[in-house]
């Protein structure tokens, strides 16, 4: 029997499929937005039948938005960028004026609201991304005080562009750049243990909080290099480079479609991506990560290993 309907606002990314395997599972129908449903059919497979539906609206078009919030339980928004991509994907429109007006809708309808911002984006002031994020995180405070907040470090999947991506420079390139000596501080949160706190919040009926979603360990940018390396059973330089010509090849890079890294990620990478001190996490709403970086990423390296899936790690042969 379904227990409630939720609304997932860009479900098509790492995180939609997990929520819609972990909620489906769970007796929750979801009704899953996509700017591109022929692109998101995929998602059928993670859920249930009969527990999943896929619609394909604008973000942008007030009223269809407001009418899809109007017919849920609970609406939990996904919805972000890395980058800047075009007039329609600016980090204000998607980060700040979109949140805004859906957690002024989730109020009018009595909507339960999860809203997906970021952690460590406090002191990143020289960061547009963070600054975006900060401020969506406001307004929606002063909109909708009951709506929660889930802010994650580094979210880590199979479906990431972050491990695998750099799974994939690290293959073909004989070195890598450490930016800023590699010193700053992440804990990597894998995404079925994000998916378990979405649930831990809805199912426990958790309001009105900002939950900082960290995973078990602290590791330096250096250690996850050094991690990946290792699973792929690989060697190569890390050089640290300077910041200015860090500054020269990230205004390269970011030129690229899909930009190892830009300007802005540049000055965002300069602050440590871990709890604050005074925050509350998943680990306080009794909500452990489970599973640490290299244990996660160990299950999908292969992919990246000399042999594929009939590789044998270093590790497995002795
Ligand atoms: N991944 C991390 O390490 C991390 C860390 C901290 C915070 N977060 C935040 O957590 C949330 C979920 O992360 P994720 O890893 O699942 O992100 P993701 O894989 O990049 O997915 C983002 C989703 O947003 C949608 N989207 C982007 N721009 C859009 C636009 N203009 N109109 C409509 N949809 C748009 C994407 O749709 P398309 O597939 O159509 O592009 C996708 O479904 C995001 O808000 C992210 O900022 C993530």
């Amino acid at each position: 029997m379904i227990k409630k309907k939720v609304l997932l606002l860009g479900s098509s990314g790492q995180m939609g499929r997990h929520l819609v395997r972990k909620l489906t599972k769970n007796n929750y129908k979801v009704i899953c937005q996509t700017r591109n449903s022929h692109k998101s059919v995929f998602l059928k497979m993670y859920g249930s039948i009969g527990y999943i539906e896929i619609v394909e609206v604008n973000i942008f078009d007030e009223d269809k938005i407001e009418n899809l919030i109007s017919e849920v339980d609970i609406c939990i928004n996904l919805i972000g960028v890395l980058y800047e991509k075009n007039k329609n994907n600016t980090f204000k429109k998607i980060h700040v004026d979109f949140p805004s007006k859906i957690s002024l809708l989730c109020k009018k309808y009595e909507t339960e609201f999860i809203h997906f911002s970021a952690l460590g984006i406090e002191k990143a002031v020289d960061s547009d991304y963070a600054k975006s994020k900060l401020d969506g995180e406001k307004l929606i405070r002063q909109n909708f005080a009951k709506a929660t907040i889930i802010k994650p470090s580094l979210i880590f999947s199979v479906s990431d562009s972050l491990s695998t991506k750099f799974l994939t420079f690290l293959n073909i390139l004989p070195g890598f750049p450490l930016y800023y000596n590699g010193l700053t501080k992440f804990m990597p949160i894998h995404a079925s243990d994000v998916a378990d706190l979405t649930y831990h919040i809805i199912s426990n009926e958790i309001y009105s909080k900002d939950i900082e979603a960290v995973g078990p360990e602290v590791l330096t940018f250096k250690e996850i290099l050094e991690t990946l390396l290792r699973l792929i059973d690989k060697k190569r330089f890390l050089v640290p480079l300077p910041t200015f010509i860090a500054k020269i090849t990230s205004r390269i890079f970011e030129s690229f479609p899909n930009p190892l890294i830009t300007s802005d990620q540049l000055r965002l990478l300069k602050y440590d991506n871990i709890s604050s001190r005074n925050g509350l996490t998943n680990y306080d709403i009794n909500c452990p990560s489970k599973i640490s970086f290299e244990k996660g990423v160990e299950k999908y390296s292969y992919n990246w290993r000399d042999g594929g899936q009939y590789s044998v790690s270093k590790k497995e042969q002795s």
